[in-house]
């Protein structure tokens, strides 16, 4: 139940109107009916001339100081009339004077967020390029601490520059990405920056997520040229979109009925792409001491906005090569890996990585059986299939 409330947030379907709904017109609504019970039971009294008028008085009063008191605020903003409070922001820039230049209604605009050290700035750039202006707000986090290097590049002035050295991919997204903040983008795409993109378009990338009404997807890899870690996302030449794996992987032998990962219902976290509600979501699992985000990719499932067997999916017609250099801004297995040292920091990291995975899973555990309140909806599936 809890589950769905959090993740029910921003559907689709006017989402703030039904969360105000439930939280502040229920109450008034019971509010109001209990004073129109009270005051109509003053009526039928034997006093009913002299408490009329007081009876009503009161009543009016009281409901509308409880009106008040139940009505919805955001935390810390209850000093404020509510006209006042602005909730959400976004990232796009804005001219110091004269008129805005309203290109775009808002609500049709992605993200793009990479992690980017001065290396790639060439493959960067290819990747960037991909990205129509009309349709993405670009962000950097420079985990090199290098920002300079980068403005010869003709669109580094719209981009939005973070810059913190030796920080993860998750551990910017988790700072710089918060859920209102980024709510006006239809789509985030959280990727690395060593993604070989000639074959990806993002128009139809757009187009096709939004068709299958996939809430999170990645483009499918070559897997001729790339490093695959998960048979999931390995392209199928033959289809635009698959949503499950029919291989054997480990003892695990993935068919059509296999219900969640590593079959079906998963993305990798090299180049996620995802709706603004799953993002949401997603973004309260990510840990803020466990920058290494091992782990995050196989609960996705959860903040699928429903059956994650259909809502999340690998895009096939628009595939990624991915080169699987070892950079900070990545995040898949043997890749991951500290900017400047090649061998030893590579393992230190990929040492750290597994003893992040280990304390996530833990931490899921626990948080499972403290919430009573919660219950997994996927509980028979991971059931059935250990
Ligand atoms: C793709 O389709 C071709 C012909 O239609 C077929 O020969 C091939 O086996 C299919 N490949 C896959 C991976 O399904
Ligand atoms: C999938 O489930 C159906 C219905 O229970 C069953 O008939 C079928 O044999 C199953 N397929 C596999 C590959 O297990
Ligand atoms: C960043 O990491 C590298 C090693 O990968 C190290 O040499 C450097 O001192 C670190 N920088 C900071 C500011 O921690």
């Amino acid at each position: 139940m809890k589950r769905r409330m959090s993740t029910s947030i921003s559907t689709k379907t006017e989402p703030k109107r039904q969360r105000l709904f439930t939280h502040c017109f229920l109450p008034m609504i019971l509010l109001l009916s209990a004073a129109f019970f009270i005051g109509s039971a003053f009526i039928i009294t034997d006093y009913k001339e002299k408490i009329l008028g007081w009876g009503s008085v009161m009543v009016l009063q009281y409901s509308r100081s409880k009106m008040c008191e139940t009505q919805c605020r955001a935390y810390g903003s209850e000093a404020l009339p509510r006209g006042i409070i602005s909730e959400t922001s976004d990232l796009e820039m804005r001219p110091l004077w004269g008129a805005q230049n309203k290109k775009k209604p808002k609500l049709s605009m992605n993200l793009l967020a990479i992690a980017v050290g001065i290396k790639q700035k060439e493959n960067v750039n290819k990747m960037v390029k991909k990205f129509p202006e009309s349709d993405f707000v670009v962000m950097l986090f420079h985990y090199d601490g290098i920002v300079d290097q980068w403005k010869d590049l003709e669109w580094n002035d719209r981009a939005i520059h973070v810059s913190a050295v030796n920080q993860t991919k998750w551990w910017f997204a988790k700072r710089f990405l918060h859920p209102d903040i980024v709510s006006e983008y239809a789509y985030i795409f959280l990727w690395d920056e060593d993604l070989g993109v000639d074959h990806f378009n993002a128009k139809r990338y757009l187009s096709i997520i939004k068709n299958e009404g996939l809430e999170i997807s990645q483009p499918a890899l070559n897997p001729e040229k790339s490093e695959l870690h998960h048979p999931i996302t390995a392209r199928d030449k033959n289809s635009t979109v698959h949503r499950r794996t029919y291989k054997v992987i480990g003892r695990t032998k993935c068919n059509e009925n296999s219900t969640g990962p590593p079959c079906t219902g998963f993305v990798e976290m090299m180049a996620p792409v995802f709706s603004r509600a799953s993002w949401r979501c997603s973004w309260h699992m990510i840990q803020s001491d466990l920058v290494l985000g091992w782990g995050l990719d196989f609960q996705l499932g959860y903040c699928a906005q429903g059956d994650r067997t259909q809502k999340i999916g690998i895009v096939d017609s628009e595939y990624l090569i991915h080169d699987a250099l070892p950079t900070l801004g990545g995040s898949a297995e043997n890749k991951v890996s500290s900017p400047s040292s090649e061998s030893g920091g590579r393992s230190e990291v990929k040492k750290q990585s597994y003893i992040e995975l280990e304390i996530f899973k833990n931490r899921w555990k626990r948080a499972i059986n403290q919430d009573n309140c919660w219950s997994d909806p996927y509980e028979q599936s991971t059931k059935k299939q250990k």
